[in-house]
């Protein structure tokens, strides 16, 4: 298992240090593990003035899989865009054709308090949004800042998806609904968009590939609403880049914290780019309090999509659950009545019950 190692930058270094403990611990069990750390981000910019320095997408290219930190930093963020540390992200997942993002919300009996909605709402909740990754409007050309006719100043993006694009994401998806509830809710903004109404007229075809998927549509709009009103209707959520963006971020807190949530970014031979999905939250960066267990979590999704090892998923996701059975928190899922711990702590209680 060769595993490209790209901590980034804020929290990105602490949280992957607990997730390459896993890694280590497994490796002592027995595992061939080859671990191989290289910049990306910030760091990237700092070390080689590029936020994906040649070196680091190499190594990634040569990997089996890529375990990623996050990236972004307020003293990066008046850089011109090409240097920017996301861009360092974005080009990453385009580079590896890392086109299906799979973001997990999950809801631990242990956490259903942690929540900031009611635990009837989310209690038992499992769902799992695909979100296309390597196109729309994150890399739609033409983009910039123009100046009009009449002098005015304006900025542009571009939305676009090809048909293979939205073929072979929704082929992803409906293959996952399949494992799962067989329930598909493809979210879109067809009532207004023409990119929308062209997504929703390919998945509507893909699905006669798979009569025994319930395929449903619903507005992006709604979908935010409902993903609070009642989360617990849907399976399988798939949707653009954008949207998923958004949906994913929103849909963390009914699992308590977006320091909960994994993912996976797959290409079409299930190698991989393993990634918590909050970012490098540089307000509580180098203070060992950032919640390590998304990152952690995401090494299980590693184990389960890249080298086909669920059980040893399961082993890593029961060490979780075990930690937070024993009652250990972090900050953003304390609640009262819990121990209170720090990054580093919580991953050494994993690895302890690993
Ligand atoms: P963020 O996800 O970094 O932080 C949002 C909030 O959640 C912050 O209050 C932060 O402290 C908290 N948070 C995030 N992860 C946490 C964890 N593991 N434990 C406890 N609390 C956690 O989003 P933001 O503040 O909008 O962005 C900060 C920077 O990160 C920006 O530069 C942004 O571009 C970048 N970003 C990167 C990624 C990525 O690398 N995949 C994702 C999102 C944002
Ligand atoms: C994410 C992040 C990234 C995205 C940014 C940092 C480019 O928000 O991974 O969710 O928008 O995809
Ligand atoms: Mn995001």
């Amino acid at each position: 298992m060769k595993i490209a190692v790209l901590p980034g930058d804020g929290i990105g270094p602490e949280i992957v240090a607990q997730a390459v403990k896993v890694l280590e611990a497994l490796r002592s069990d027995g595992l061939k593990i080859e671990m191989e750390h290289a910049h990306i981000g910030g760091a990237g910019y700092d070390a080689a003035k590029d936020p994906l320095p040649e070196a680091t997408l190499k190594l990634s290219k040569e990997s089996d899989a890529v375990l990623l930190g996050a990236v972004g930093g307020y003293q990066y963020d008046n850089l011109p865009r090409p240097m920017r540390p996301e861009q360092g992200l974005l080009r990453i997942r385009k580079g590896l054709g890392l086109f299906a993002n799979l973001r997990p919300a999950m809801v631990y009996p242990e956490l259903v308090n942690a929540s900031t909605l009611r635990p009837d709402i989310v209690s038992g909740l499992d769902i799992m949004i695909l979100r296309e990754l390597t196109g729309d409007i994150y890399f739609g050309q033409p983009r910039g800042i123009r100046t009009l006719e009449n002098g005015e100043r304006q900025g542009f993006d571009t939305m676009h998806y090809s048909e293979s694009e939205v073929r072979r994401v929704a082929h992803v998806g409906f293959q996952i609904a399949m494992k799962r509830n067989k329930k598909l809710c493809s979210v879109d903004k067809a009532n207004v968009l023409d990119t929308s109404m062209f997504w929703r007229e390919i998945v509507t075809e893909v699905a006669k590939e798979y009569p025994a998927v319930a395929l449903s549509h619903m507005y992006v709009d709604n979908a935010a609403m409902q993903l609070v009103r009642a989360p617990k209707q849907f399976d399988v959520i798939l949707t653009g880049n954008i949207f998923g963006d958004i949906l994913s971020d929103e849909a963390s807190m009914l699992t308590g914290s977006i320091g909960m949530l994994p993912s996976a970014s797959l290409d079409e031979n299930n190698k991989g780019l393993y990634e918590p999905c909050h970012g490098s939250a540089p307000d509580i960066a180098g203070k060992d309090i950032a919640n390590p267990l998304a990152t952690i979590l995401s090494v299980a999704m590693m184990m389960q999509y890249t080298f086909g090892r669920p059980d040893i998923a399961q082993r890593i996701e029961t060490a979780v659950r075990k930690v937070l059975q024993q009652g250990l928190r972090t900050g953003d899922i304390y609640e009262e009545g819990k121990q209170k711990v720090g990054c580093a702590a919580m991953s050494d209680a994993v690895v302890a019950a690993l």
